[in-house]
């Protein structure tokens, strides 16, 4: 089994074609590549050949995330990984991870983050669950924000090139506060968040942009679609949101409120949301917006010192961890950590963690002291965990709106 990049559009079509045969697809049309190409290189483009043809693939977008500090660091987006069912379980995958990580440290880029179909795929190639999602289905009749919660400002409805001005900036001051959010240029806003393939559209309305402006300046945006029915009692429509961003308190208030206003709806449904969304302190009936707990982003640590020099820490005093890193064994040691320096060191450890443990702690989605409860790592000194969770605190919970 030869595992190679991709040299050609034909070739790259194939491998993403593993993938879309899960989504009851057939291999992706010339538009889907030449869309795609706008924001993917197509050397980052792995693929599996069985005698010449292609079986699997593992594609990486060139990311820069924010991690705590507001750093933007170079990251590996891991996208349309696939293995075709006539050669499931052989290893493939395998092989594609082992070139691709390879790749991304030959790059130096030092982290990768993906979302994954399922949570039992990921961990043996080193990357830790580093964020959680929430979804809520909230029922119109229980859409009311608790007493005393002001809105500001007033919703505008604008096409995707009135979006393509206006909504970057409000992402932007957002992305830049949020661990896990990842920069995007205008091709990506064009191509990615405002592009609206019918193919996509799952049954839903086209796209709708809704802008909050407060004092004349944008301040919240929500991308939506109506999946419009009726029952025997009249309209049941159900509002699926694609994003919602705001900026600050009254912003956030006020573009809920507008959501959850919209007539002719029995459900606003909101998935990807952070796990400390407000959501569930604006509304008076929190339970009733039925929130659902699931997986969001993981992050591998390519390169643990890079990584680890990249992020600021909340307390300067010293934390030594005895890394493991099976599959990238160069990340393997003993390294300490003080004052945002990252250096090996022959110090006493103060805790045994495995490189994906460390994912899980990076962007501040978990603490040191939930993984030594769910008995993932190993306290070498006591009170270790209390110190290393003091150094790596971080406010609020990491956050990437948008599945890739
Ligand atoms: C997930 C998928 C890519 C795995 O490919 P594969 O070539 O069968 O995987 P490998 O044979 O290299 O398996 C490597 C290891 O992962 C395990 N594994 C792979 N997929 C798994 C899954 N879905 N659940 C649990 N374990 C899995 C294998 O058992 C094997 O374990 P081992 O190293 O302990 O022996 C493939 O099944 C697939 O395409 N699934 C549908 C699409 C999908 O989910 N893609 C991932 C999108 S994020």
């Amino acid at each position: 089994m030869e595992i190679r990049t991709c040299r050609t559009v034909e070739e790259l079509r194939d491998a993403a074609g593993a993938i879309v045969h899960y989504f009851g697809r057939d291999k992706p049309s010339e538009e889907w590549s030449e869309r795609w190409l706008n924001n993917f290189e197509l050397a980052r483009m792995h693929a599996a050949f069985d005698d010449g043809a292609i079986v699997g693939g593992a594609g990486a977008f060139s990311f820069r995330m924010t991690v705590p500090g507001g750093e933007s660091v170079p990251t590996a987006g891991v996208t349309i990984v696939g293995v075709l069912p006539t050669h499931r379980r052989r290893g493939i995958l395998r092989s594609m991870m082992r070139a691709q990580l390879d790749d991304v440290h030959e790059r130096g880029e030092p982290l990768a983050a993906l979302f994954a179909s399922e949570e039992t795929i990921y961990g043996r190639y080193g990357y830790g669950l580093a964020s959680l999602n929430v979804q809520f289905d909230v029922d119109k009749t229980y859409g009311v924000f608790r007493p005393g919660v002001e809105t500001a400002g007033r919703v505008r409805l604008v096409d995707a090139a009135t979006a393509a001005t206006q909504l970057p900036a409000v992402y932007d001051a957002v992305r830049l506060v949020t661990p896990g959010m990842f920069e995007r240029s205008a091709s990506w806003w064009e191509h990615r968040l405002l592009a609206d393939p019918e193919d996509f559209r799952f049954g839903g309305s086209p796209k709708h942009f809704a802008v909050l402006d407060v004092d004349g300046e944008p301040r919240a945006y929500a991308i939506y679609r109506l999946h419009v029915s009726f029952g025997d009692l009249g309209p049941e429509t159900k509002l699926q949101t694609i994003e919602v961003i705001a900026g600050d308190p009254p912003a956030t208030a006020s573009i809920w409120r507008y959501l959850l206003d919209v007539d002719w709806t029995k459900t606003v449904s909101t998935r990807i949301q952070p796990v400390d969304h407000p959501l569930l302190l604006l509304l008076a009936r929190p339970n009733l917006a039925r929130p659902t707990l699931s997986d969001g982003l993981w992050v591998r640590l390519v390169d643990v010192q890079a990584a680890l020099s990249a992020r600021a820490y909340a307390d300067d005093r010293p934390v030594v961890l005895q890394l493991r890193d099976e599959f990238c064994p160069w990340n393997e040691g003993r390294w300490k950590l003080q004052g945002g320096d990252v250096s090996r060191t022959d110090d006493d450890p103060d805790l045994a963690v495995d490189v994906a443990d460390l994912g899980s702690v990076y962007l501040g989605g978990f603490a040191f002291r939930d993984l030594l409860r769910a008995g993932r790592i190993e306290e070498l000194r006591e009170g270790a965990v209390y110190g290393a969770d003091v150094t790596f605190r971080v406010d609020g919970a990491p956050w990437c709106p948008e599945i890739f």
